[in-house]
Parts: C-alpha cells; sequence; structure tokens
C-alpha cells in the first residue's frame, strides 16, 4: 500500500480511538452512587475548587468535590434572607423569606412523596463560615428556558408530560413564589429536574394555581393521600415552621380534594395515570 495512504489511514484509526475514548470517559463521568453514597459524599468530601454558578440572581457557587476516586461538583446556595415586607414584580409580599432551608425541606419532602428522583440530592452543609444547602451537580442539556427559546419539544410527548404533571403537584404543594423557567433542567433522554425551592412554602391555604393540576401519577396520588403531618414535621424539622408544616398539609387537602372531584366528574383513567 502506498505510504501516503497508510499515514491516512493511521491517523483515521488515532482519531478514532481518541473519541471512543472520550465517549467511555464521557460516559463515566457520572458517577453511579446511591442516594445514601451522594448524601455522604456531598456532607464529607473536600471542596477543591469553586466558582460563580452562570446562571441564577444569588450568586450560588458551583463548587468541586473530591473524595476517594470520586469528583463531582455541587451547587452551594447559602441564601437566608428574611424581609417584613419585600416588594416583588408580583406585588408585596409580607413576611418574605428566601432560604437555602427550603432546598433541603423540599428535598425531605419529595423522598416522602417518591419524588425525590426529580430533584438533585440536597443537605446541608457549611463552607467557608456559611451554612448553606449543597446539592449534587445534574448532567443537564438545557434548561426550560432554554427550550422554550429554540422552540423545541420532547421527541415523547407523553413521557415527557407525563414528568411534567409530577412537577406541577410539587409546585402547588410547595408554593413556590418564584416559578422560574431556569429552575427546570432538561437531562439526557428528556428526564426532568426541578431545582431551587429557596422561595417556596409560602403560608397560603390553597393551590395558588389549582388549573395547573391537571392529571397525576397513580403512585404519586396514593403518597400525597398518605402524606402525614408528623412524618413531614420529622423529616423536615430544621427547616420548617410549624406553620410551613401545617400549610403544606392543608394545601395537600385541597390538591387531593380537587383531583377527587376531577375523578367523579371526568373518571379515573382520565386523571390518574
Ligand atoms: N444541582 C444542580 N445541577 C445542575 N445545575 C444546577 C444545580 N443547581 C443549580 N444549577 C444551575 O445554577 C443556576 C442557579 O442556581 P439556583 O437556581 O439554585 O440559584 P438562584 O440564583 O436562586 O436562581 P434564581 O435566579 O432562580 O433565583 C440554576 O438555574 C442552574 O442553571
Ligand atoms: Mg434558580
Amino acid at each position: 500500500m502506498n505510504p501516503l495512504r497508510l499515514w491516512w489511514r493511521g491517523l483515521i484509526f488515532a482519531v478514532l480511538l481518541c473519541l471512543t475514548g472520550r465517549l467511555i470517559v464521557l460516559a463515566s463521568d457520572e458517577p453511579t452512587l446511591t442516594k445514601e453514597q451522594i448524601k455522604h459524599f456531598l456532607l464529607t468530601a473536600k471542596v477543591v475548587n469553586s466558582k460563580e454558578a452562570k446562571k441564577g440572581i444569588t450568586h450560588t457557587l458551583r463548587l468541586t468535590l473530591s473524595a476517594g476516586t470520586v469528583t463531582h461538583d455541587a451547587s452551594f446556595q447559602s441564601i437566608d434572607e428574611h424581609k417584613a415586607t419585600m416588594q416583588l414584580s408580583a406585588g408585596t409580599e409580607l413576611n418574605f423569606v428566601d432560604s437555602y432551608r427550603y432546598n433541603i425541606a423540599a428535598y425531605g419532602l419529595a423522598e416522602l412523596l417518591g419524588l425525590d428522583d426529580m430533584l438533585p440530592v440536597y443537605v446541608e452543609r457549611k463552607w467557608q463560615g456559611k451554612e448553606g444547602s449543597l446539592s449534587w451537580w445534574l448532567p443537564v442539556k438545557m434548561d426550560e428556558a432554554e427550550r422554550h427559546k429554540q422552540k423545541l419539544t420532547a421527541p415523547d410527548p407523553d413521557a415527557w408530560n407525563n414528568q411534567m404533571y409530577k412537577i406541577r403537584v410539587l409546585d402547588q404543594l410547595v408554593s413556590d413564589s418564584d416559578p422560574n423557567l431556569t429552575n427546570v433542567l432538561i437531562g439526557e433522554d428528556w428526564k426532568i429536574w426541578r431545582i431551587d425551592f429557596t422561595r417556596a412554602f409560602r403560608l397560603n391555604k390553597d393551590p395558588k394555581d389549582p388549573n395547573d393540576l391537571v392529571r397525576c401519577d397513580r403512585q404519586l396520588f396514593e403518597k400525597l393521600k398518605a402524606l402525614d403531618a408528623n412524618a413531614l414535621t420529622e423529616k423536615t424539622k430544621q427547616y420548617l415552621s410549624k406553620d410551613e408544616v401545617k400549610a403544606v398539609m392543608q394545601r395537600r387537602d385541597k390538591i387531593v380534594a380537587q383531583f377527587q372531584k376531577m375523578i367523579s366528574e371526568k373518571g379515573e383513567k382520565e386523571v390518574l395515570y
């Protein structure tokens, strides 16, 4: 074979090897740890780097943590703001709170409802003298704001909607006063995650947007009905006040009643899936 062709073949082979090697590294970039291992890692791993997050207004930090063979990023949020009145675009909010504590409370509530695979694991950790929440950095392709901007739609609309209906139930339950498309993240295979609950857990007794409650996952519906105030108090004891827990339970009652009404009107198959 002529030497030039041989040289080309060698080059193509080398490029292919590099590409497949890179793919293998990329595939193994996301460590497969259990939830408990992730919690332990977030609580104990050494912080080896920090930088400002690209999005958001509260200047969260993207930390890199390392322990043993695992190195992974995490989002550190230390906001804990309490104000008697706060002027927002939607109006004045009394007893305004913006707190990292609600991230941890939301994760605890999601665990009770079997929705914790839709949130990153959140723990409380002190870093550089500040208490904050630390969440496992997710393998994100884009967020909802970006999807809207690019006018993209998921290839499997049913699978997408089934995830979104669950997010909507969670949103009404936690009563987030900062619904924001950069807080809905999209990963591989159009998997949806919900992050950032620092302005959630308001004291309203009723869901703010009952029309967002369209359908409900069957397992979620059962877990919603079974949600117990004592279990929620126990799970969120350092993060939610008595009144905040009470308000979650009041909204839960309303959400369940609304779905039950819809079931009696339209039939179970139209509402539950
Ligand atoms: N666990 C995570 N995995 C991947 N990306 C994350 C994670 N946590 C935060 N981010 C990214 O960092 C951004 C800012 O984080 P976060 O939403 O918690 O803070 P924020 O400043 O309060 O934002 P907001 O403007 O919504 O108030 C998010 O919009 C998202 O792009
Ligand atoms: Mg945010």
